[in-house]
């Protein structure tokens, strides 16, 4: 078991399979991508297949697959399929814009994927183009369709919530009610400068803290006649590895939960490392610190590559200090 030098046991690995994306969230990557580094740069699969390998030999279980979009790497089943089966590996789970999902997600599941975490921000059709520049909102509509069909449990919903977006919170809430939809909002994190003249100018200012958003909420559904959320404990809330607090309306079939990344960071129980799609080792999202364990893989030597696992591990710092990196942005990252 991995416990770092903070207590922390870290069994969880988030790795970003590519820094492509078939959108261009105005947050998270700029209108013409980014320099897309060429595919020789990127881990292939049986390079992470190797790592992940190693990784569960050091005490890594459960294993997320992020992006840019995980579902536009050539592969990506197979990729699943070789995850799972590898010894110490308990679960896979995958973040995605879920526009690809009537298209791949029965492979994955076949492949042995159990669940997926799909990003939305608004249910406004007009507002989701803006935010993603081009996307069509009914392609993730139909996505989560095909996620609740295939049988990924939960599926979960991840907004990021923008105070200058004015985003429509209790139509989303309402989301939980009558389908297991578990929708998570999001504390907008300004991580890789996003206010570049292609971002909104969104500053930590459009950060609503979480707690605000829940009084928001509750008053909101007090008024529309749904009464307030009701707090759930790790054994009523949904699978999850990561930091969301879940609330659920009476009656509800899915839940309501909220990701407090600033206004009440949860480093004390980080249990994740990040892996890029390059290569680099992240130890803490916050930071541009990284490990390169690809010449290692490229070499054949396990041996260097656990021991740059254990260098990241022990590098994982005690909180992020609200120290915010800039070096990448989080499509490159994973989020
Ligand atoms: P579950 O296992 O379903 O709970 O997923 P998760 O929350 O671990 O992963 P997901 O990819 O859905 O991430 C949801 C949000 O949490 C994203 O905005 C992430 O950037 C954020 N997040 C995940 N891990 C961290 C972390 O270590 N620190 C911070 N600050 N935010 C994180
Ligand atoms: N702040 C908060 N969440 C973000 N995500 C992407 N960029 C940001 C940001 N700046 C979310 C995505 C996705 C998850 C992996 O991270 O919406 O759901
Ligand atoms: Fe693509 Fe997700 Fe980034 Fe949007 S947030 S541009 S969907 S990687």
């Amino acid at each position: 078991m991995n416990i770092d030098r903070h207590g922390r046991t870290i069994d969880y690995l988030r790795i970003s399979v590519t820094d492509r994306c078939n959108l261009r969230c105005r947050y998270c990557m700029p209108e013409d991508g980014v320099a897309w580094r060429p595919h020789d740069a990127m881990l292939t699969l049986e390079e992470i297949t190797r790592l992940v390998a190693i990784a569960a030999q050091e005490g890594f279980s459960r294993i997320r697959l992020t992006g840019g979009e995980p579902l536009v790497r050539l592969g990506i089943a197979d990729l699943v399929r070789n995850i799972t089966q590898t010894p110490g590996i308990e679960r896979v789970a995958m973040t995605t814009n879920g526009i690809l999902l009537p298209k791949f997600a029965k492979d994955l599941r076949e492949a042995g994927l159990t669940r997926v975490n799909i990003s939305l921000d608004t249910l406004d059709p007009a507002q989701f183009t803006h935010i993603t520049r081009w996307g069509d909102i009914n392609d993730v509509f139909a996505g989560i369709d095909t996620a609740l069909r295939v049988g990924f449990n939960p599926v979960k919903i991840n907004a990021v919530v923008v105070r200058s977006l004015k985003q429509d919170l209790l139509a989303f809430a309402k989301l939980s009610i009558s389908r297991p939809l578990h929708v998570r909002f999001i504390e907008y994190m300004p991580v890789g400068d996003p206010q570049g003249e292609d971002g909104l100018g969104w500053s930590v200012q459009d950060t609503i803290p979480n707690q605000e958003l829940i009084e928001l909420i509750n008053e909101r559904a007090e008024a529309g006649g749904l009464g307030r959320l009701i707090g759930l404990n790790s054994a009523t809330s949904p699978e999850g590895w990561g930091p969301a607090r879940y609330y659920r309306f009476e009656g509800a079939l899915g839940t309501v939960g909220f990701i407090s990344a600033l206004s009440r960071h949860f480093c004390k129980e980080c249990n994740r490392l990040r892996v890029t799609a390059e290569g680099d080792l992240r130890p803490c999202l916050f930071s541009d610190l990284e490990f390169s364990v690809k010449a290692a893989l490229r070499s054949g030597d396990d041996d260097e590559v656990r021991r740059i696992l254990c260098e990241a591990l022990a590098a994982k710092p005690d909180e992020h200090h609200n120290q915010v990196g800039t070096e990448r942005l989080m499509s490159q990252i994973g989020g």
